[in-house]
């Protein structure tokens, strides 16, 4: 079927399995601490993160002020979490707060690891790559990675793992082992 219509086309774009969701966290340049979740990413294999932020964000605005960031990997448990934290709550307001996240000192950076999230990993900005649209690819290189069990039995296979994956509009998250919530959740409205 021809897609006519942004209904239609959005249809389309929902056959896209479910993708990897993670936290960003920056700090400004007065210390206020940030946290939003990004799909749009990858990790280059043995190498960087490559991450496209809209610049209009905070999240944007702080990499560059800063050149640094944590990337964190939010587990199905915490899925409400992830969907309030990409709520647009004014600059200066944290989104740890609203989501009731815990920020912890990071080692090598000062924007703040997530204490939920089953692995952390710091990172400092080496290259903006260039804007796409309203967005920026930004490369991050990764400076240290902290890392916490997580997942129902000790069996820690990928299979096994309950790292969140992004199904819909920023509100239903699963994991490849099909635990699937509805957060009932509109990322976009405060
Ligand atoms: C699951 C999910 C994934 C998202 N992925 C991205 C992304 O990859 N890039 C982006 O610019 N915004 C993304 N967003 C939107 C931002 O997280 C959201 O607009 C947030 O309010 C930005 O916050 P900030 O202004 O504090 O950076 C995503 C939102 C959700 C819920």
């Amino acid at each position: 079927m021809y897609c006519e219509t942004p209904e239609e086309i959005d249809k389309a774009f929902w056959l896209l399995p479910p993708r990897p969701v993670v936290l960003v966290s920056t700090i400004d340049k007065k210390g206020n601490q940030n946290v939003a979740p990004h799909c749009e990413f990858i990790k280059l294999y043995e190498g960087p993160f490559l991450i496209a932020i809209e610049k209009s964000h905070d999240t944007f605005k702080n990499i560059l002020e800063t050149k640094e960031f944590v990337v964190s990997i939010p587990t199905i448990d915490i899925a409400k979490k992830i969907a309030i934290t990409g709520k647009p709550f004014p600059k200066g307001v944290s989104e740890f707060e609203k989501a009731g996240l815990t920020p912890l000192k990071a080692s090598k950076v000062k924007a703040p690891l997530v204490k939920e999230c089953c692995a952390n990993f710091e990172c400092k900005l080496i290259k903006e790559l260039g804007s796409v649209g309203t967005e920026s690819i930004l490369v991050g290189e990764i400076l240290c990675t902290h890392y916490k069990k997580v997942g129902p039995s000790e069996e820690e296979t990928r299979l096994s793992t309950k790292a969140a994956l992004h199904v819909h509009k920023g509100r239903i998250y699963t994991t490849i082992n099909k635990e699937t919530i509805d957060t009932k959740i509109d990322y976009t409205k405060l």
